[in-house]
């Protein structure tokens, strides 16, 4: 695969230096979600309060692609309202259709643009945002 360099560096910093990852002491909505095609899995714990996601952080086991978006995702997401949370991840899916999106909230994300080319990794660096509007729509269900 390739990648710029600099997008690179963002993600293997990422990879390494997971932000969020962890696991919510509080009672927290809890969502795991596999990636079917490759068996990769993360679980996802959002804190919400009032409509808002105060605090996010995930587990799991998968490539650099889909753990570097995890950290990238719940760093963009904590603070945000539910309407915000999942215009942002209508926002990821433009960027992973190649669209030229911005991401005030999180820069690093941008960096994961370059993936649009590779159908499989789309799958990779989505896991994530799937888990979150999984958790968003199980909230606005109650
Ligand atoms: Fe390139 Fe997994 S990150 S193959
Ligand atoms: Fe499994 Fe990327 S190869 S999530």
């Amino acid at each position: 695969m390739q990648l710029d360099d600099l997008y690179r560096r963002v993600i293997m910093d990422h990879y390494k230096n997971p932000r969020n990852r962890g696991t919510l002491e509080d009672e927290a909505v809890t969502i795991n979600l596999n990636n079917p095609t490759c068996g990769d899995r993360i679980s996802l714990q959002l804190q919400v309060v009032d409509g808002k996601v105060v605090d996010a952080k995930f587990t799991g086991e998968g490539c650099s692609i889909s753990m570097s978006s995890a950290s990238m995702m719940t760093e963009a997401v904590k603070g945000q309202s539910f309407d915000s949370a999942i215009q942002m991840a209508e926002k990821f899916s433009a960027l992973m259709k190649g669209e030229p999106v911005e991401f005030e909230e999180n820069e690093d994300i941008e960096a994961l643009s370059g993936v649009n080319k590779f159908p499989a990794r789309i799958k990779c660096a989505t896991l994530a945002w799937n888990a979150l509007r999984k958790g968003i729509e199980n909230q606005n269900k109650e």
